[in-house]
């Protein structure tokens, strides 16, 4: 009997897990893609993602590249276009999913991080702080771009990729994207406490 069940219990995990999705899981900073091993994913999971976030400020540009399965609490956040920016910091975010053995093996594509820079038509506040300061010392008027068609306003505290948890204050334009599932598709961009709201833009 006890054999039985022994052989039950094996077959029974080994059926389980033939029927997970299998996706290639990395994560690597400061470069474009990234690639490691093929494992497979929780039972729930349906799809694999790949994707790259680019969180610059100032001059400094901070790329994180993941591949791994998707958690299905963050199912919305596939093949969204993620951009938050202002004069001073931005966030982009690519993530594409998929959905079958090892589909996300291939590189990440950089499409959406070459996304439209021609000027559409709508304005949003401009302002950054990072650290310390509590507020925008000074808030001015930026242009937005492709489909930033919303503005947003953040205030919290985030760690970008491979850094300190700070304090940062920012007004953005932003894709509706960004305001719709911004927050669950970071991955190397952690946020703590914040206020993020958005707004319709200025008609310029
Ligand atoms: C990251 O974003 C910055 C600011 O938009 C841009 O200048 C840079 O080319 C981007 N890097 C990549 C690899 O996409």
């Amino acid at each position: 009997m006890r054999v039985f069940l022994t052989a039950t219990a094996v077959l029974f995990a080994m059926i389980t897990r033939g029927n997970c999705l299998i996706c290639e899981q990395c994560s690597n900073m400061n470069t474009k893609s990234c690639s490691g091993f093929f494992a497979p994913c929780p039972y729930e999971a349906t799809h694999c993602v790949k994707g790259l976030e680019n969180s610059t400020v100032g001059s400094n540009v901070r790329l994180f590249a993941y591949k791994g399965c998707v958690n299905p609490a963050k199912q919305a956040t596939c093949g969204k276009e993620v951009i938050f920016r202002s004069s001073q910091m931005s966030l982009h975010i690519t993530r594409e999913c998929c959905d079958s053995d090892s589909c996300n093996s291939k590189n990440i594509k950089q499409a959406a991080l070459r996304s439209s820079q021609t000027p559409n038509g709508f304005k949003c506040s401009d302002c950054s702080t990072d650290q310390s300061s509590n507020g925008c010392a000074s808030v001015t008027e930026l242009q937005c771009q492709g489909n930033e068609n919303r503005c947003a306003s953040f205030m919290g505290t985030a760690s970008r990729p491979g850094d300190d948890v700070r304090r940062y204050t920012v007004l953005t334009c932003a894709t509706k994207d960004a305001c719709e599932v911004g927050i669950s598709s970071m991955e190397g961009t952690h946020v703590y406490n914040f206020n993020l709201e958005c707004s319709d833009p200025i008609i310029a």
